[in-house]
């Protein structure tokens, strides 16, 4: 019998996610020593975890013969705490990656509706695609999520609506006011899903708990993958409703988060001043790059997250030659972004080395 035969159709359909290339891989590929490659294609935090974060995950190893909690009851009552909601009012997930797919196995499958700013984060597609659910994308306006065309598109068969803000791959945000405007006209038989992965790099992030507690149907994602550092290890997280938090809860896996990402977020969540750190520095480091590009002629779109689109022609092929100068970035054609390029703010000295990649490149050209 043919595999295929057997899989669902939505499987045989699936676009496949390109993650950005692991060091160890490109180092073999192109024969570089692998101390010498930098990754800014992943959008992580260049300063890594707080020492604080990394002390409590390797304590937590040392049980790891154990199952970890897998309520997350600890992490769930801290992030209580900080929001000033209840823990039910949470899902924890392998990643805020996991909380998407929830949401997937939750609300979505043939026939239901799906609006998603484009381009924006591919998860919401893949997922949406994999239920066999319809991705209706709505093309930003100026960068930026069109709310009035994604309000326009909801319909009776619509079930979740994604805003992501700030957004991926652009950086760019919607202002507090549009988020609840847009939250506030969404009709009951929606959930919202404002993805906040980068809200740290954010001075003014919609603040939605009035509304959550009002009873609308939103769900606000977050990660520890950015500013806390801890992308290995692979937690993020959702608030809301704790109606909508249960049945996400129903749908998971019994032990989704394990124990020692359990403790680094706990431990990263009392490191305050590490992760404010982070802001600062990864603020000043976004500067350092839009004026470098900048002044090198290539323009770039205003951010406000830890990454730039930058627009250097050929996005392939500046890629290819940044990669073998040991630069590891971020090309976007999937995003429709041809001509350009994705890159993660790092440390000074790892912005630096990018823009002169780039200047001599741009020289190349000319
Ligand atoms: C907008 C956005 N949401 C969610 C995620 C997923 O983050 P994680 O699964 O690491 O929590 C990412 C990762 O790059 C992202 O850019």
């Amino acid at each position: 019998m043919n595999l295929s035969a057997l899989a669902k159709p939505a499987v045989l359909s699936q676009p496949v996610y390109e993650p950005g290339k692991p060091i160890e891989y490109v180092a073999r590929e192109l024969g570089l020593d692998p101390n010498s490659i930098i990754k800014l294609a992943s959008n992580e935090n260049p300063f890594g975890p707080s020492p604080k974060a990394l002390a409590a995950a390797k304590l937590a190893l040392e049980r790891g013969e154990l199952y970890p909690d897998g309520g997350c009851y600890a992490l769930r009552q801290k992030l209580g705490e900080r929001w000033g909601l209840q823990p039910s009012q949470f899902i924890v997930g392998n990643g805020s990656n996991e909380v998407i797919e929830l949401l997937g196995h939750a609300f979505l499958g043939a026939g239901d509706e799906v609006v998603m700013g484009s381009p924006a984060f591919v998860v919401y597609k893949l997922v949406t695609l994999l239920f066999g659910a319809k991705a209706v994308e709505v093309p930003l306006r100026d960068w930026r999520h069109d709310l009035d065309a994604m309000a326009a598109a909801v319909n009776s068969r619509t079930k979740l609506v994604y805003v992501c803000s700030p957004n991926n791959p652009t950086g760019t945000t919607n202002s507090a006011e549009e988020i609840l405007g847009f939250a506030r006209r969404l009709p009951s038989h929606v959930v919202l899903v404002l993805d906040e992965a980068y809200a740290e790099y954010v001075e003014h992030a919609p603040d939605m708990r009035p509304l959550i507690q009002a009873g609308r149907n939103i769900l606000c994602l977050r990660t520890f993958s950015k500013v806390y550092g801890l992308a290995s290890l692979r937690v993020g997280y959702g608030y809301g409703s704790e109606e909508l938090c249960a049945l996400l809860n129903r749908v998971r896996q019994p032990f989704n988060v394990n124990a020692i990402a359990q403790a680094a977020a706990l431990a990263a969540l009392d490191d305050l001043e590490f992760a404010a750190k982070c802001v600062r520095e990864t603020k000043s480091g976004l500067v350092q790059l839009a004026t470098g590009f900048q002044r090198l002629g290539l323009e770039t779109v205003p951010s406000c997250a830890n990454f730039l689109l930058v627009r250097v022609g050929d996005g392939a092929k500046i890629f290819e030659a940044l990669q073998k100068r040991g630069l590891i970035v971020r090309p976007v054609a999937s995003y429709g972004l041809p001509e350009w390029l994705r890159i993660t703010v790092g440390t000074h000295d790892q912005n630096s080395r990018i823009i002169d990649a780039m200047a001599e490149l741009v020289l190349q050209r000319t």
